[in-house]
Formats: C-alpha cells, structure tokens, sequence
C-alpha cells in the first residue's frame, strides 16, 4: 500500500481550525487533521466530473469536525451537506459545529466567545476570537446543512432519503475512543451497502478506517488508496462506471 505523498495541501499552520477553538470539540471524539482532510477531499476532486455545486455526506459524522472544515475549506465548491450518526447527542453537537458554515451561526460563537472574554479575559478565548474573524473569511455562501440520527450498519436506513450525494467522506470508528455500535465483521461493507439509495455511478466515497478493517464489497471498485499515519484511506466508486470518465 502506498505511504501518502501530499500533493495538494502544503504543510501549513491549521491552527485556526483546531478543535476546541472556534469549531468545538466534543469529549471522546477523536482529532482529525486539517491537512488530511484538504488532501483527501483533493483526491476526491480528481476522481469527479464535477467541480461546484457539491453536495457531500458523512455518514458517521460525530461532532462533524471532518465536515465543518471541509465546508470552510472548500466553501465555494459545496452547496450541501448531510451528516448522520448513530447517537444523537452527536447528531446535537454536529448541528451546532455545521450552523458555522452560516453567518447566523458565525455571528452566535462570535457573541459567545466576546461574552467569555469579557467574563474571564482568557487568552485561550481572544485567540479563539482572532481565529474566528480569519476562518470568517471562507464563507462566501452559505452551504445547505442537513443532521440526521441513522444507524449505517442497518441497510434500510437511508431508502426513504431523497439527497443523492456527490462525495461521501467518513472516518469510521476504529481505535478506543469511538467504536462501532453493533459488533458485526463486516461494518465497512455494511456500510456500503446502506449508502446506494443516495448515491449514483459518478459519486466518489473515501473511507478513512485502520489496517484491521477490510473493504471488499463486489459492488465497488478502488480508485486509489494510501497509507497516513495509523490511518488508511480508500477511494472508491460504483462498479460500471462508463469507461470514457475512467
Ligand atoms: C471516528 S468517529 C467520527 C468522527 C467525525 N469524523 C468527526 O469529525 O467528529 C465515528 C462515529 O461513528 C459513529 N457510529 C458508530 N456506530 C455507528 C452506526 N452504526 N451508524 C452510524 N454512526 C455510527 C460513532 O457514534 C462516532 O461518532
């Protein structure tokens, strides 16, 4: 398997977008890096015929921390988003983390953070401020956010769903912080199954997991997958896909 070489996001400093800083950070949920994340939605870019007007979903959203960069860092290319987890206090969180990518819910953290400075005057906060006008600056539309509660390893769930995703991004649960909700497997394949009422032949879905999880599902073919860190990730594709846009 390929070690992952950057191609499209240089190493910079994420810091604004840090979890905990302007877009919150929920206990026992696991950090994803900002740069992986440009990077990965990049190679997701080159796998598509579509440049704007992306409508993506993460299916295991958590505190939709992957997703709420993604619709800072590609504002102008995405119109919606949906986002699912399985509990709902995450479903909770990951509504308030999305309402960012809104001037209302821009205009909310601001006040929100100007009441804490006021009240302790914390360094920690007036960072946290400073970050905020800078990311502010990303928005250049408001994306459409949808927060559902759906378990993915049940493969009726998203039948009566009538969005048909562009990009489908998750990082599934692996590691001790997060864990599937049912012990079955097969969880990855599971999931693959379950997302085809909302996908077609042109969407392209990354899967981020660890090296104990594996994806073979005959629907699907690979078109591209690496190595980072402890993570792998995977690109993949309904099979048939015409051969002129391979
Ligand atoms: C690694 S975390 C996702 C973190 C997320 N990318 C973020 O940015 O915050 C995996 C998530 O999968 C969820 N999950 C576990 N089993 C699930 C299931 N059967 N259906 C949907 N979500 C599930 C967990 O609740 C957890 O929030």
């Amino acid at each position: 398997m390929n070690i992952m070489v950057y191609k499209f996001f240089q190493k910079d400093n994420y810091e604004d977008f840090s979890s905990g800083r302007v877009i919150s950070h929920k206990s026992k949920s696991p950090n994803f890096p900002v740069r992986l994340a440009g990077e990965i939605f990049c190679r997701c870019l080159e796998h598509i015929n579509k440049t704007n007007n992306l409508c993506i979903y993460d299916p295991c959203c958590g505190s939709a921390y992957l997703l709420t960069v993604l619709g800072f860092l590609f504002n102008e290319k995405i119109s919606a988003i949906y986002a699912s987890d399985i509990e709902k206090e995450f479903a909770d969180f990951a509504r308030n983390n999305l309402s960012l990518l809104s001037i209302n819910g821009l205009e909310k953290r601001k006040n929100n953070l100007m009441e804490l400075i006021k009240k302790y005057n914390k360094q920690s906060h007036i960072a946290a401020l400073n970050s905020l006008n800078r990311i502010s600056e990303y928005i250049k539309h408001e994306i459409k956010a949808d927060i559902f509660i759906t378990d993915i390893l049940n493969k009726n769930s998203l039948g009566n769903k009538m969005f048909c995703s562009d990009i489908v991004i998750t990082d599934v649960p692996y590691g001790s912080l997060v864990t599937w909700s049912d012990k079955t497997n097969d969880p990855i394949n599971i999931l693959l199954d379950t997302i085809i009422p909302i996908i077609n032949k042109n969407t392209i879905i990354a899967i981020i997991h660890n090296r104990n999880q594996k994806i073979s599902n005959a629907q699907y073919n690979r078109a591209d997958k690496f190595k980072a860190g402890h993570r792998v990730v995977e690109i993949m594709r309904l099979k048939d896909y015409p051969e002129e846009i391979l």
